[in-house]
C-alpha cells in the first residue's frame, strides 16, 4: 500500500506559504479610464464603495495563511500610501508592500526585477493578480487544482464568445486533465474562446527559470516587433503611445513566459464560470460596479443601502451622503461621499463620485458623476445600456463607435433642463446644450 502525501505539502506537515503580486501597472497604463484616471490612478477608482485594488485584497485575504502582498508597478511611492495605510487596519494579518518599477518593465519584468522581495521568507507559491480585472477571484479553486495536479502554473479561464476572444490571451487546454495545452496571446485567427483572466497561481520553483530562460532567449534571439497589447490593439480617441510597446528591456508574462510554459510545464486552467470583465475603459467601471454590488448583496453584506420603495438593490450610499427619501436609486448605483441627491431624482446603474450634487427631478442612467460634478434639475445624463455578457462598452451610432456610458470628468456642470446622451465629457466643462454622441473637449 503506497501512503500519499498531499502534494506540496512540506514534510514536517506544515502549510506550504503563499504569497500573491498584484500588478498596478503605471500612470502611461489606462489611459483608455480617461477622463477619470486624469484625476485618480485607475487602481485606486471605486467601484461599488471600494478602490479597484480592495476588491483584489479581499479575495487574497480569503485565502489561508497568504501573510504578504506585494503590489508592483511605476507609479510614484506616494500614490498607494493611504490606500496601504488604511488596508493593513483592515487586514491586519497581511503585510502589504508597494515595490516600484523603475521604468514599466512588463508584466513578467517586475516580477523578476523584484524577485528577491518575492521570495523573502521562501514561499512556494505565490499568485499574480492583473489590477484591472473584475472578478470572483475564486483563488481557493486555484489552489485547489495546483494541489491536486502537482502544479507549476496555473491560470484562471473564462468563455467568451469567439468575437471576443481575440482581444484577450487564448488558451487550449485538454478537457478532462484541465492541462494547458497553448497559449496564444491575443491572436489573429481563433483558436479558443477559453481566456486568460489575467489571475495566475505560480510555483516559485518554476516561474522564475521560466523567466530566465525567456531572457536568454530575448538575448540570443532580438525581438524585433512590439508587443499587443489591448492598449495598442483597440485605438482610441484617449489612448497615449504604448511606452512599454517601445522599451526593449520589458518582459511579458502572456508572450514571453506562458506560450512555453504550456509546452513544458505542469500548467493547468481554472475555468471560472462566474463573472468576469476587464476594466479598461472608464465606462466599463459601470458593469463593475454592478457586479461587485450585486456580489455585495448576494453576501449579504450589511454596507448596502436597506431596500424600500424607493431603494432598488443593490446599492451603496456613503454614509456621508445626503439623499432625499423620494429618489429612486438603483439597481447597481454607488453614491460617494458627501453627495447630495434632491427629489424627484432617478438614478440607475450609475456611479456618483464624491462631492457631486444631483438636482431635483433630474435623472442619471448607465453613467458616471466625476467627482465635484453638478446636474441640474429635470436634465437628464444616460448612457445606452449594453448586454450583459458583452466585453466591450463601445457602441456604434450613426456610424460612429462611441461610449455606451457617459462619462462626466471632474467638476463638469450640466444645465437645468439639459439632456447629455452617450458622451465622453472632460473635466471642468459646463454643458448648457444637450448633446448626444460626443467627446467633449
Ligand atoms: N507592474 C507592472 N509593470 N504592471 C504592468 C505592466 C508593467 O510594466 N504592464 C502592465 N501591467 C499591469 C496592468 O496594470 C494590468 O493590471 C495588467 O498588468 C495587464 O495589463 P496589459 O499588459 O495591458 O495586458 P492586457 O490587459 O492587454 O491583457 C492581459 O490581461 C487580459 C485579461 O484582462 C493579458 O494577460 C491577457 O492575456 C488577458 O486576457
Amino acid at each position: 500500500m503506497s501512503l500519499e502525501i498531499p502534494h506540496r505539502a512540506k514534510a514536517n506537515g506544515a502549510t506550504a506559504s503563499t504569497k500573491a503580486v498584484i500588478l498596478v501597472g503605471g500612470p502611461s497604463r489606462g489611459t483608455r479610464f480617461r477622463p477619470l484616471s486624469l484625476d485618480l490612478p485607475k487602481p485606486l477608482f471605486e467601484v461599488a464603495g471600494h478602490p479597484i485594488i480592495w476588491h483584489c485584497l479581499t479575495a487574497i485575504a480569503k485565502v489561508p495563511h497568504i501573510q504578504e502582498v506585494c503590489m508592483i508597478g511605476y507609479y510614484d511611492e506616494s500614490v498607494f500610501r493611504d490606500f496601504i495605510k488604511d488596508s493593513s487596519k483592515e487586514f491586519p494579518q497581511i503585510k502589504i508592500v508597494y515595490l516600484r518599477e523603475y521604468q514599466a518593465l512588463g508584466t513578467a519584468g517586475g516580477l523578476y526585477h523584484f524577485r528577491d522581495a518575492i521570495l523573502k521568507g521562501r514561499p512556494e507559491r505565490f499568485f499574480v493578480l492583473n489590477a484591472d480585472v473584475c472578478c470572483s477571484f475564486p483563488l481557493n479553486d486555484m489552489l485547489k487544482l495546483f494541489e491536486d495536479k502537482d502544479a507549476e502554473a496555473v491560470i484562471l479561464g473564462t468563455r467568451v464568445t469567439e468575437d471576443a476572444a481575440s482581444n484577450f490571451g487564448c488558451i487550449v487546454s485538454d478537457a478532462h486533465s484541465k492541462r494547458v495545452l497553448h497559449y496564444v496571446e491575443k491572436p489573429e485567427s481563433h483558436i479558443s474562446n477559453l481566456i486568460n483572466c489575467g489571475v495566475y497561481l505560480f510555483s516559485t520553483d518554476s516561474i522564475f527559470p521560466s523567466i530566465r530562460s525567456a531572457i536568454k532567449k530575448r538575448t540570443d534571439r532580438p525581438r524585433l516587433l512590439s508587443y499587443p497589447s489591448s492598449e495598442n490593439l483597440e485605438s482610441s480617441f484617449f489612448q497615449d503611445d504604448d511606452e512599454e510597446s517601445k522599451n526593449s528591456e520589458v518582459l511579458r508574462l502572456e508572450q514571453d513566459i506562458l506560450s512555453d510554459m504550456a509546452d513544458s510545464k505542469q500548467f493547468y486552467v481554472h475555468e471560472t464560470k462566474d463573472f468576469w470583465r476587464q476594466i479598461k475603459t472608464a465606462g466599463s467601471a459601470v458593469p463593475a460596479n454592478a457586479l461587485y454590488l450585486q456580489k455585495a448583496w448576494q453576501s449579504g453584506s450589511s454596507e448596502l443601502a436597506a431596500p424600500s420603495a424607493n431603494i432598488l438593490p443593490p446599492v451603496f450610499i456613503h454614509p456621508t451622503a445626503t439623499v432625499d427619501p423620494t429618489a429612486k436609486i438603483g439597481p447597481n448605483v454607488s453614491i460617494g461621499p458627501r453627495v447630495t441627491v434632491g427629489p424627484g431624482v432617478r438614478i440607475k446603474e450609475a456611479i456618483v463620485l464624491e462631492d457631486s450634487e444631483i438636482k431635483h427631478d433630474s435623472c442619471v442612467l448607465y453613467s458616471i458623476i466625476g467627482w465635484n460634478s453638478r446636474v441640474g434639475a429635470w436634465a437628464r445624463v444616460e448612457g445606452t445600456p449594453t448586454p450583459v455578457n458583452s466585453h466591450t462598452t463601445s457602441i456604434v451610432k450613426n456610424g460612429v463607435k462611441v461610449q455606451s456610458i457617459t462619462i462626466l470628468g471632474k467638476e463638469c456642470g450640466v444645465g437645468d433642463e439639459v439632456r447629455v446622451q452617450n458622451c465622453v465629457c472632460l473635466p471642468f466643462k459646463e454643458l448648457k446644450r444637450d448633446v448626444a454622441n460626443e467627446v467633449i473637449m
